[in-house]
């Protein structure tokens, strides 16, 4: 199971609450995996997973837009590009082109960490 820490805080009560609900459905994703949930199961966690990363995205996106953070454009291509891919990854498990495994789970906690301590850090002086 994947924890989020405070190492992770960006000093933003809603971007931390977000990002610790974001762990949390990762685990609920890994959880169902381990415990051989059924393919629904597993599929509305992805779509939550999809959905609230989308959510969390605006929110923060409206935190940093006016202000003098200078990697904005960067910062909201990696949003799109993660919500494209794990909204793929739950169209692919649907109709059974892809299956769930590990490796899938190790993507999303990964770009989380990489996302949250290298891009997400850079604008909390700036908000
Ligand atoms: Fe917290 Fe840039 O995502």
């Amino acid at each position: 199971m994947y924890e989020w820490t405070e190492e992770y805080s960006c000093k933003n009560e809603i971007v931390d609450k977000d990002h610790k609900k974001l762990f949390d459905l990762l685990n609920e994703l890994l959880d169902a995996m381990k415990n051989r949930k059924s393919k629904d199961v597993l599929e509305k966690i992805l779509l939550e997973l999809s959905h609230y990363a989308a959510e969390h995205f605006t929110r923060e996106e409206k935190l940093f837009m006016n202000t003098d953070y200078p990697n904005k454009e960067e910062h909201l291509k990696q949003h799109k590009d993660f919500t494209n891919k794990v909204y793929n990854l739950y169209l692919d498990y649907k109709m059974g082109r892809i299956a769930l495994s590990i490796d899938i789970a190790i993507f999303v906690k990964d770009w989380l960490v990489n996302h949250i301590m290298k891009t997400d850090k850079e604008y909390v002086d700036y908000i």
